[in-house]
């Protein structure tokens, strides 16, 4: 019998591996299903929005009468009403080849991917070409990342985000194309040829420029999450342009689970540092907070050699958070490890011996913006109706902004030494006992500006 028994349950085992193996592969289809459709969802976008693009070329060619207007306008919302349904058949097709563009120089070779300048072939009009980065944990299939910046660079159509002209392919499967606007500059580059950092009626102008595309992204539901110059691209017409949407994604109201994953380390917002799951619109406005900083001086705020570092650099600029000035900090997950001094810094103090030229709004300004608590950052919005900007200096107009030789149209650029965005799967290095090790050998060395970060 013991035969038997054996032969069952050897038999019973197998059944088992069987369902769980016809379980797992329905699992596994349901969620290629789900991405297929998200996958469809989006390029069927794509071929609206092309069609779109289109038709609204043609309306332009034409003399607008007040009629003609009160068609277009029906027009186009027929066009939005289609976004939500299936696209009419005869505005499905193909996306162009790559081979369209005939290009003229690498702008920026990223360790993911690269931008060039490019030619149109047929009309001549010069282009940058951003060859998507393809994920390489994702294994066949449109990556994510990729959708995302499509999608969200489709949404956000605004003066001050860099437009997206069309997708284009390659031969290979994983050869997408995104062709935008191109323009000369991005204020990274800019600034490190530059000898001297704007002027303040300029940092002005580039500032709202600025905050008005956040604000218009926060405003539809979208976070960049990884604002910082290199991201900022420039024209010759005092215009700036975000770019880079890699990092992007749609949040909501609660704000859903997200990565602390992201924003380049220098541009990390602390609520990210220290490990919330949970964060909204402020961690763009943080990084808004360091661009402003970066642009008074032309050198990043707050370079953090790693996300400790970076932590304790804050802390040194901001002063430290206590339960007054962020109620519910200390239970972020890597907060709970960390001890901070008592003695509390004057951040007003640090902010103005920083930057001695920056005016009391000025200061009080840059102050809000690197609050601590994300909870009393002001939103864009805010941000624009802030005195700084009503006072004289007053912003100096674009058209008057000054122009600069342009290198991403003449030749191959450099590297950037600074650090890039955050890649999927690297694992933040905040954690117990970790945070309590680095910072530990920090405290002699950390004695300057007076401020004193003692650990556990
Ligand atoms: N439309 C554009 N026109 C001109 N230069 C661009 C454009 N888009 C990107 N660049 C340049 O390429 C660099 C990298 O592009 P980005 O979109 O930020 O890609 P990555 O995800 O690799 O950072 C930018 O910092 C900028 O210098
Ligand atoms: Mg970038």
């Amino acid at each position: 019998m013991a035969a038997g028994r054996w032969a069952d349950s050897a038999e019973d085992a197998a059944i088992a591996a069987q369902r769980k193996k016809e379980k797992e592969e329905e699992k596994r289809l349901k969620a290629e299903k789900a991405r297929q459709a998200e996958e469809e969802a989006a390029k069927r976008k794509i071929q609206e929005e092309q069609a779109a693009r289109a038709q609204q070329r043609d309306d332009g060619n034409e003399r607008a009468g007040k009629r003609r207007r009160i068609e277009d306008e029906d027009m186009k919302s027929e066009v939005k009403k289609s976004n939500l349904l299936r696209a009419p058949r005869s505005e499905w097709y193909p996306s162009r080849n790559v081979s369209n563009f005939e290009r003229l120089n690498h702008i920026e070779e990223g360790s993911y991917g690269w931008v060039s300048r490019a030619r149109e072939i047929g009309t001549g009009e010069v282009v940058a070409l951003k060859k998507l980065k393809m994920d390489s944990n994702d294994t066949g299939g449109f990556p994510v990342t990729g959708l995302r910046e499509i999608q969200c660079l489709m949404e956000a159509r605004h003066k001050h985000v860099v437009d997206l002209r069309e997708i284009v392919v390659g031969n290979e499967l994983d050869e997408v194309y995104l062709v935008m606007e191109f323009l000369e500059h991005d204020l990274k580059t800019l600034q490190e040829d530059m000898s001297e950092p704007f002027m303040p009626s300029e940092i002005k102008t580039l500032l709202l420029q600025l905050t008005d595309a956040v604000g218009f992204l926060h405003k539809h539901w979208i976070l960049h999450r990884d604002l910082k110059t290199s991201n900022i691209l420039m024209n010759n017409r005092g215009e700036i342009k975000l770019a880079d949407f890699g990092m992007a994604r749609y949040f909501g109201d609660p704000a859903p689970q997200m990565t602390q994953l992201v924003v380049t380390l220098w541009y990390r917002a602390p609520e990210l540092l220290l490990g919330a799951e949970r964060y909204d619109q402020a961690i763009d406005i943080w990084s808004i907070g360091c661009i402003f900083g970066e642009l008074l001086t032309k050198e990043p705020l707050l370079q953090g050699k790693n996300e400790v570092d970076q932590l304790s650099k804050i802390f040194e600029l901001c002063g430290v958070p206590t339960d007054e000035t962020w109620p519910g900090f200390k239970r972020l997950p890597n907060a709970k490890s960390l001890r901070l001094p008592r003695n509390q810094q004057n951040m007003g103090a640090v902010i103005r011996a920083k930057f001695p030229f920056l005016t009391a709004s000025g200061s009080d300004l840059l102050t809000s913006l690197l609050s601590l608590n994300p909870a009393t950052r002001p939103p864009a919005q805010e941000v624009l109706a802030h005195p700084y900007f009503a006072e004289n200096p007053r912003p100096k107009s674009s058209a008057m902004l000054p122009t600069f030789p342009s290198k991403a149209g003449q030749e191959k650029r450099r590297r950037h030494a600074s650090p890039s965005a955050p890649v999927r799967g690297n694992a933040p290095k905040i954690a117990g006992s970790d945070f309590t090790d680095i910072f530990a050998s920090r405290a002699n060395e950390e004695s300057g500006a007076g401020f004193q970060l003692k650990l556990v």
